[in-house]
């Protein structure tokens, strides 16, 4: 009988490995890694095989017990057997933002990718929840979503969290208080006109409009809203260490049943769909999490200014879904 949980993340670059060896560092589940090979040279490499190798002697090293195996895949799907039994699968596969890069450009490619990956999934992990992290997200999720055909309960993309860490940051920083303490929810779509709270932002129970002056939190929200392209222009590639974390996250609330409340991109239709004025499109809301996945969403209050701005949003991701609804009519999925 298989007694821990399984987690399987399929692409193991940046993004992947860092959420493998957090994952596995925690030592709650195991941990199985998927990469195509690499030239070096003339010689093909495995390197998520490396990678697998090196995260578990790092746990051998100090005393955790979690099994982590790396397995090498094609980019036509082959080499998939081991997604059977995974409970969780996180999906970063694909090609991440260079400077000068919108999440926009990256569309073709990674739904390409993506496609293949949705076959294999359905062919070996029916019953598993799915998150996605390959950019840009909240088409991404709804192009999942669609293609596999799962409950719209355990298809949910990550980016909520990680814009909400980078919001907690910038307001820790400023108020001097420990981002414990700091309750700030990022919603909307994962790209420029995403949508950081103010009004139900508090730190310590203190609302946040009334610790920092109107300029200030103008100057926190635009912040955030660039947040990931900061990275971009310091790092040349995009973050890894928090959106890892922020993946983490999201795995302990499923794994460990916790029914936390976070910020997720999912499908919104019907009665939800209505209160964000957002029908058959994924965007980021905060929704409660637990093993079932998604258990409910949260129809968080927003002041009029702020559904401006969600409207905004959600007409931002709407505008580029167009493209991937005609890419899927195209693969026969819609
Ligand atoms: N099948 C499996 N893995 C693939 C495939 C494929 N067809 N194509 C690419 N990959 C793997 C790459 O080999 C690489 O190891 O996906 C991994 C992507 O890792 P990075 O290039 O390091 O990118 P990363 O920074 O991890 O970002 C991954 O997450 O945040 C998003 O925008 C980001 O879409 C990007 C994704």
């Amino acid at each position: 009988m298989k007694m821990r949980k399984v987690v399987s993340v399929i692409g193991a670059g940046n993004v992947g490995e860092h959420v493998a060896s957090l994952l596995a560092l925690r030592g709650l589940v195991d941990v199985r890694m998927f990469d195509i090979p690499r030239k070096d040279g003339e010689k093909v490499i495995e390197p998520v095989k490396g990678k697998a190798l090196d995260i578990r002697q790092m746990l051998a090293a100090i005393d955790i017990d979690a099994k982590v195996e790396g397995y090498t895949v094609s980019p036509e799907g082959n080499g998939y057997e081991a997604l059977e039994g995974s409970d969780i699968i996180v999906i970063t596969a694909g090609f991440p933002r260079r400077p000068g890069m919108s999440r926009e450009d990256l569309l073709e490619k990674n739904l390409s990718i993506l496609s293949v990956i949705c076959e294999k999934i359905k062919q070996y992990a029916k019953e598993a929840i799915i998150i996605v992290v390959t950019n840009p997200v909240d088409l991404m999720t709804y192009a999942v979503y669609k293609m596999l055909g799962f409950s719209k309960r355990k298809v949910m993309g990550m980016a909520g969290v990680l814009d909400s860490a980078r919001f907690k940051t910038f307001i820790s920083q400023e108020v001097k208080v420990s981002p414990k303490d700091i309750h700030a929810y990022v919603i909307g779509g994962h790209g420029d006109e995403m949508v950081p709270l103010i009004s139900i932002s508090n730190v310590g129970g203190i609302p946040l409009k009334d610790m920092l002056p109107k300029e200030k939190l103008s100057e926190l929200i635009k912040r955030t809203q660039f947040g990931g392209g900061e990275i971009v222009d310091l790092m040349g590639t995009s973050a890894y260490y928090a959106p890892a974390a922020s993946i983490v996250e999201m795995v302990e609330a499923i794994v460990t049943d916790n029914k936390r409340i976070l910020p997720c991109s999912v499908y919104l239709e019907g009665e939800e769909g209505k209160y964000y004025e957002a029908e058959d499109v994924c965007v980021g809301v905060p929704v409660k999490l637990g093993n079932c996945g998604v258990e409910e969403i949260i129809n968080i209050p927003m002041l009029p200014e702020e559904r401006e701005m969600w409207r905004r949003s959600v007409s931002s991701v709407r505008k580029n879904l167009k493209v991937v609804e005609e890419m899927l009519h195209a693969r026969s999925v819609l």
